[in-house]
């Protein structure tokens, strides 16, 4: 199984996002009620081309992004110039996450990363190093008791799905992870991070709701499900708020 190359001229990941409205609203959404209300430094780790320099550009005065592309670096430069925000990139990767810096961030940020991601334990273990004690954690990830894949196990009678393991389904031969919220909170526990809120994110993404519901009534019932339905790992993708406990 390959692993997709964001380097490769031919793959623009910006146009990913076309037709994905309402999924970047959905995590603009989980981001607002996440992230903390200020502070000096933010690093967003597999940040790509910046998608979310708009959600914490505002509270943060020192942004830093940080990804392995150098391709998609410059496309976040590009970004950050038409927004008229400052920010620092930095090719790097997430498994030598404190080569930018230990204990020097008040906040970092994970998004559409994990998912790439065969050694989580070693990420989250380079997160801490780089958070200052206290620093806030935001990590999102492919969630393998998606409403949709439970039905879908559940009436294969496949019992075996539902172990802690993470599971890799390939999308046109590249890896992606799904993770189990329980190996999730686990390995967060381990790396020394307290999970202190959880969102259900993108809960109404299917091209039927998308095609047939209003995108202002899908984006605010998307809003206002996200808290009750975290319990129920409702979604696509989780969103954790963690915080660095000290050592
Ligand atoms: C799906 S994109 C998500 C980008 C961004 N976080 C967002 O939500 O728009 C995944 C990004 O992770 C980067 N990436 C994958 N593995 C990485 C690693 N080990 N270290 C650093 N960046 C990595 C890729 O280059 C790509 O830019």
């Amino acid at each position: 199984m390959d692993r997709p190359d964001y380097n490769d001229a031919t793959y623009d990941y910006t146009k990913y996002w076309n037709g994905r409205s309402y999924e970047n609203n959905s995590e603009t959404y989980a981001l607002a009620k996440l992230l903390p209300s200020k502070g000096v430094r933010i690093l967003d780790a597999g940040g790509g081309f910046g998608r979310l320099i708009p959600t914490y550009k505002d509270k943060f005065t020192d942004i830093v992004i940080l990804d392995k592309s150098i391709k998609i670096l410059s496309q976040a430069e590009d970004r950050a110039k038409e927004l008229k925000v400052t920010v620092t990139t930095f090719v790097g990767d997430v498994y030598n996450l404190s080569e930018v810096g230990q204990e020097a961030f008040d906040c970092v940020v994970m998004v559409r990363i994990a998912h790439h991601l065969d050694d989580l334990a070693k990420a989250l273990a380079e997160v801490y190093k780089v958070l200052k004690p206290g620093g806030v954690f935001i990590f999102e990830f492919a969630n393998k008791l998606h409403i949709k894949s439970v039905v879908k196990h559940l009436i294969k009678m496949d019992n075996g799905y539902f172990s802690h393991e993470p599971i890799s389904v390939a999308s046109k031969n590249v890896m992606f992870f799904n993770f189990h919220p329980k190996y999730v909170s686990g390995l967060l526990e381990q790396a020394g991070f307290k999970v202190t809120k959880k969102l259900s994110v993108s809960n109404f993404r299917s091209p039927f709701l998308k095609r047939y519901i209003p995108e202002g009534l899908l984006n605010m019932t998307e809003n206002l499900a996200q808290e009750p339905l975290a319990r129920f790992n409702f979604g696509p993708s989780l969103f954790y708020r963690c915080v660095k406990a000290s050592a």
